[in-house]
């Protein structure tokens, strides 16, 4: 990656001609918006909302399916720059097949959105168990060959630390860490309603900064394999902290909201004041500093 500044799953990242963009507006790396075994629709409208410190989600993983990606999945090589697919299934039978089929196309990285419910256990977040996490790592190893495998954790867990190594343990070349916070809810006290049709969403954007923040310290602490730091990046100040705390590259999403879809650009600048006014020349010996 030219730096460490990465586009995360479910902003813009739907066709090969959206992360082009996003990669000539900065971002050393893309990540295409979740795949699923099969098309599924998302939630009813309204479903994205910004409100003082965040945003508050409930698209609910709408999805072309696998199949229907495959065309897109084939052009991947003409985006210029490292390309991260993302998969979820209800099952680790899902994820398995939905790894299968991409795994052919030779993406630089397989990230696991383990933040969704598996029908096989109650609809338990898999993020949430170790088990279930190692699980859906293993199967998805067993057939992804050459291509790196990284489970996205959910700060969910009651020990993300724990979760993330049982991922390494059974075979995660990465970790990613973290999915939206929550659920969460807002009321318009005037319509006396929640803001959500589907009423329950998850907070991204500045508020769960600090949460990201924990969540890649308690990581580093107990894995040895690199980590893909995402929540509440707007600035190349956060960038930076994340890296502190153990990242070794940074996810943007809500982002590109806050400051545009140069965002990427943007930080990478920031950075490089940063760095120099601090006597750094390497981005990679920001790594894991706030452990010392
Ligand atoms: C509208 C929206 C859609 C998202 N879709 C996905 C998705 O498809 N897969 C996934 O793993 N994460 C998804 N996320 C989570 C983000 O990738 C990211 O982990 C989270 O928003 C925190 O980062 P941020 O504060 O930079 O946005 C989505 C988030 C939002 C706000």
């Amino acid at each position: 990656m030219r730096n460490p500044t990465v586009l995360s799953s479910g902003f813009l990242g739907v066709n090969v001609e959206m992360l082009k963009r996003v990669v000539q507006e900065g971002a050393g790396a893309v990540t295409f918006k979740s795949i699923g075994p099969k098309v599924k629709s998302g939630h009813r409208n309204p479903t994205v909302l910004a409100y003082e410190w965040g945003m508050i989600n409930a698209v609910g993983l709408p999805s072309p399916g696998y199949k229907d990606m495959e065309g897109e999945l084939a052009r991947m090589k003409e985006v210029g720059a490292p390309v991260f697919v993302s998969i979820y299934g209800a099952s680790v039978e899902e994820f398995r097949e939905v790894a299968e089929a991409v795994a052919g196309y030779n993406p630089a990285v397989i990230e696991l959105n383990v933040s969704c419910p598996n029908t096989k256990a109650e609809g338990m977040v898999f993020g949430c168990s170790e088990k279930h996490s190692a699980e859906v790592v293993a199967a998805v190893k067993d057939v992804a060959g050459k291509v790196p495998v990284m489970p996205k954790l959910t700060s969910q867990a009651l020990d993300v630390g724990r979760v993330a190594k049982a991922c390494e343990e059974a075979g995660a070349d990465a970790i990613a860490a973290i999915n939206t916070v929550g659920p969460g809810m807002l009321i318009n006290i005037e319509a006396k309603k929640p803001v959500l049709d589907y009423k329950r969403g998850g907070i991204s954007g500045p508020a769960i900064r600090p949460i990201a923040v924990r969540c890649v310290y308690d990581i580093y602490e107990v894995v040895d394999i690199p980590i893909l730091g995402i929540g509440g990046v707007t600035e190349g100040r956060d960038v930076i902290e994340l890296m502190q705390a153990g990242a070794t590259a940074v996810g943007i999403g809500s982002g590109i909201y806050y400051r545009g879809i140069d965002v990427f650009k943007k930080v990478c600048e920031e950075m490089k004041i940063w760095m120099k006014e601090n006597g750094y020349k390497d981005v990679k010996k920001l790594i894991g500093v706030a452990h010392e």
